[in-house]
């Protein structure tokens, strides 16, 4: 159960592994059918609170529904697709949201709290050791960067793939964190995993939060939740819609996967005939033919419901996820519009921040900004002040 992403456990020492033993017996009535308790939802605060944000790369607003639903206030959301901005114009008329190269935008007479953004995770072609801004210029991140030096937010969160962590050997990170460090901030990372968080999906993103230095402030992180929310708790009387749908052959094969099975449940002559070359490669490639669990959050969501290597077929219904399943499992309102043709619309889901996940963040930015800690669903965490601090840190 650990080994799938369905119960944390407290690693003391090495082949030590300590368990909640109620969290267990959540875990094991939900997997094996006994739902109790339906935890899904979409939270929403009930104050609002007077913080102001930027959010960059704003995509269909998984972030930016997030941090709305915490209570912060948007002044201005960018991105440069013109699928992503209608959907966002569509939902939120009154927000003031801008179809722009990030590249060609100037912030020098903005004001703002917070400065967030999803930037792409590419590498930085510097030379020497010295990291400092000019060196990430060329990148996303440098205009993301370049936002805050002309802003100076209270507190920034960029929001990553888990895969950044180690992208170029870690320098990628390594590079951020300095850049960010010598813009003036302290800065503190983790990956969350959004199954602990009030989402029907085991998906990872990497958070950083900074705060100015000038304003002594903490970081908070949230707890992890210790449920889980199935998919089955998650699609109830979900709303139809359209939706991809298999070829005649591709059906045929699907139709032969049981619930939260993939492709090895095949006959051999298929499997090798569905597989073709990929039968003789090496790992589990579990994702093939794959079809999901009614009772486990859902596997991530990629761009589309039916890649080859990250099949998402229904755990019932031989077909791939809806437009709408794939907005519930990411905990976007059914409300929530997308616009555009649907494989623009899965991509739009599928690049976004699960919109809960987005809201305990954005909880935890308003703490931060009151300096007071709510102890039940956050802690406080060590920052990083000087680039020594993080090549102190062992990421691997
Ligand atoms: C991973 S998505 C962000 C998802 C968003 N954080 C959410 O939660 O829904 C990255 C976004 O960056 C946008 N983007 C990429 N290059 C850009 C550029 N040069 N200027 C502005 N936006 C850009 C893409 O259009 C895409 O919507």
């Amino acid at each position: 159960m650990e080994k799938k992403g369905l119960v944390k456990a407290n690693k003391l020492k090495p082949n030590f592994r300590l368990f909640n033993i109620n969290e267990l017996e959540r875990v094991l009535n939900k997997t094996n059918g006994k739902h109790g308790e339906n935890h899904y939802k979409i939270l929403k605060a009930k104050k609002k609170s007077n913080y102001s944000v930027i959010e960059l790369f704003a995509g269909a607003g998984g972030t930016a529904l997030g941090f709305d639903h915490a209570g912060l206030e948007h002044i201005l959301l960018s991105d440069i697709n013109k699928d992503s901005v209608s959907t966002l114009k569509k939902n939120k008329p009154k927000w003031n949201i801008l179809e722009e190269d990030i590249t060609k935008m100037n912030f020098k007479s903005l004001s703002a709290d917070i400065v967030s953004g999803g930037f792409p995770c590419q590498a930085f072609s510097y030379a020497g050791k010295k990291l400092g801004f000019e060196d990430a210029r060329g990148t996303l991140f440098f205009d993301f960067a370049r936002c805050i030096k002309e802003v100076k937010p209270k507190v920034i969160m960029g929001e990553n793939v888990r895969g950044l962590l180690k992208h170029d050997h870690g320098k990628t990170l390594q590079s951020i964190t300095s850049v960010l460090i010598d813009l003036g901030y302290n800065i503190a990372f983790k990956v969350l995993k959004a199954q602990y968080f009030d989402v029907p999906q085991k998906r990872e993103r990497l958070i950083i939060l900074g705060v100015r230095k000038d304003l002594n402030l903490p970081i908070f992180f949230p707890k992890e939740k210790d449920y889980l929310i199935s998919l089955k708790e998650a699609l109830q009387n979900c709303p139809k819609s359209e939706g991809q749908q298999y070829s005649k052959r591709k059906k045929e094969i699907m139709k032969l996967i049981p619930e939260g099975g993939y492709w090895r449940n095949l006959p051999k002559d298929l499997q090798k005939q569905y597989m073709s070359t990929s039968y003789y490669t090496s790992g589990g490639k579990t994702g093939m033919a794959r079809r999901l669990s009614w009772n486990e959050p859902s596997l991530t969501l990629t761009c589309a419901p039916a890649q080859k290597q990250t099949e998402r077929c229904h755990p019932k219904e031989t077909r791939p996820l809806t437009i709408r399943e794939y907005a519930r499992i990411q905990t976007f309102p059914d409300s929530w519009e997308f616009i555009g043709s649907i494989s623009s619309q899965y991509r739009q889901i599928g690049n976004a921040v699960p919109v809960n996940l987005g809201f305990h963040i954005g909880q935890c930015i308003i703490a931060m900004l009151n300096k007071k800690i709510d102890p039940k669903s956050m802690y406080k965490t060590k920052v990083l002040k000087e680039l020594k601090d993080f090549k102190q840190m062992s990421l691997f």
